[in-house]
C-alpha cells in the first residue's frame, strides 16, 4: 500500500517533538486523545517517552463507534499503564463531564501541594496531544465551550499556540504542530486508513477493503450477514467476502462479474459511516507492555 508520502516526512515530526519539549515545563499534566476504535495506532508512542514524567490522562474518544466491551478493556488497559482514562463522544458530548473532575483527580497531590504553598484556586495546565482525526479539536471545543473554526491541520499552516480555558482552575494548552501517527508497523496504517485517519487518494481501496472485510469476517461475521444478507464462512477471506456481498447488492459488470470496486467503496463508507455497527480494530493483548 503506498501511503502519502507527506505522512512520512519526519521533519514535521521533529518540530512538534521540541514544541511538546519546550512546553512540558508550562503545564501540570497531559492529555492524550485517542480514537477507541484504535486506541494504539492512534497514538505516536514518541509521545509516551516525551511525557512520561508527566500525570497523563487518556481520552478514549468516539466511544460511539467503538465497540463497548473492548473499550472497557481498554481503559483497563491505559489505567494498568497509570494513565487516568476517560470514555467520551465529541461529537455529540457525551463524556466530556467527566473531564475536569478526571483531571483534578488526576492532580490531587499537586492541587493539594499548591494548596500548602497558599495557591488556593491556582489554575491547573493540561498539554493536550493527538495525531490527525482522532477528534481532538471537536473534544476541545466541547469540554471548553470554544466555537471557533477547527484550525488546519495542514504542514506548512502555522498556527500558534492556544491557551483554552475550561472554568476558572483549568486551561488546556492546544498545541500547534501536527502530531503524526508512526507508520513503522505496516498494521498500523492500514487501521488508520480504515478509520479515514488516511486519505484514500493514497491507498489502494480494494486492498484496503479486503483487508477490512477479512478482519471483519473474523471477528464480527454478524455484522456483515447483518448488513449484507451474506453467509459468512469459516474459510471465506476478504475478497470472498467482497465478492459475495457485491453480488447481494446486485453491483454487476459484463460478464456477470462483481463490481469489487464500487463493493469496496461501499464497504468503507458502510464502515466508516457507522451502518455496519461498532468495532474496534486492535485489542489490548496485542500492544507493546501487555504481560
Ligand atoms: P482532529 O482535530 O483530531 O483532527 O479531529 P476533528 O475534531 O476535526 O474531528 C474530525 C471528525 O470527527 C469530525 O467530523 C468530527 O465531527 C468527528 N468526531 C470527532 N469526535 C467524534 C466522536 O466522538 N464521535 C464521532 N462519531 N465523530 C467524532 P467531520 O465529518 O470532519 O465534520 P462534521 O461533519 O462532524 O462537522
Amino acid at each position: 500500500m503506498q501511503l502519502d508520502s507527506l505522512s512520512w516526512f519526519p521533519g514535521h515530526m521533529t518540530k512538534t517533538r521540541r514544541m511538546i519539549e519546550s512546553e512540558l515545563s508550562n503545564v501540570d499534566a497531559v492529555c492524550e486523545i485517542v480514537d477507541a476504535r484504535i486506541p494504539m495506532s492512534s497514538r505516536n508512542p514518541d509521545v509516551d517517552t516525551l511525557t512520561a514524567l508527566k500525570p497523563r490522562i487518556v481520552v478514549l474518544n468516539r466511544v460511539d463507534q467503538a465497540d463497548s466491551a473492548m473499550t472497557k478493556r481498554w481503559a483497563a488497559w491505559f489505567r494498568k499503564q497509570g494513565f487516568a482514562v476517560i470514555e467520551a463522544d465529541a461529537k455529540s458530548g457525551g463524556g466530556v463531564k467527566q473531564f475536569a473532575p478526571a483531571v483534578r483527580e488526576l492532580l490531587k497531590e499537586k492541587i493539594a501541594a499548591y494548596e500548602a504553598k497558599g495557591q488556593i484556586g491556582r489554575v491547573l495546565r493540561v498539554m493536550v496531544l493527538g495525531i490527525p482525526n482522532v477528534g481532538k479539536s471537536t473534544f476541545i471545543n466541547r469540554v471548553s465551550g470554544r466555537k471557533s473554526a477547527k484550525a488546519e491541520d495542514r504542514p506548512g499552516v502555522t498556527r500558534s499556540k492556544q491557551w483554552v480555558p475550561v472554568d476558572k482552575t483549568l486551561e488546556l494548552l492546544d498545541t500547534p504542530g501536527i502530531l503524526w501517527p508512526k507508520f513503522e508497523d505496516p498494521e498500523v496504517g492500514v487501521r488508520l486508513a480504515f478509520t479515514g485517519a488516511i486519505r484514500d487518494e493514497v491507498v489502494d481501496i480494494e486492498e484496503l477493503a479486503m483487508r477490512l472485510m477479512s478482519f471483519l469476517g473474523e471477528h464480527y461475521p454478524k455484522a456483515l450477514e447483518e448488513r449484507y444478507k451474506l453467509e459468512v464462512i469459516s474459510c471465506d477471506d476478504g475478497w470472498t467476502l467482497i465478492e459475495k456481498a457485491g453480488r447481494k447488492r446486485g453491483f454487476l459488470i459484463s460478464g456477470g462479474e462483481v463490481d469489487t470496486e464500487r463493493m469496496s467503496r461501499i464497504l468503507l463508507d458502510e464502515f466508516r459511516g457507522g451502518k455496519l455497527g461498532r468495532f474496534t480494530l486492535e485489542m489490548p493483548e496485542d500492544s507493546p507492555g501487555e504481560d
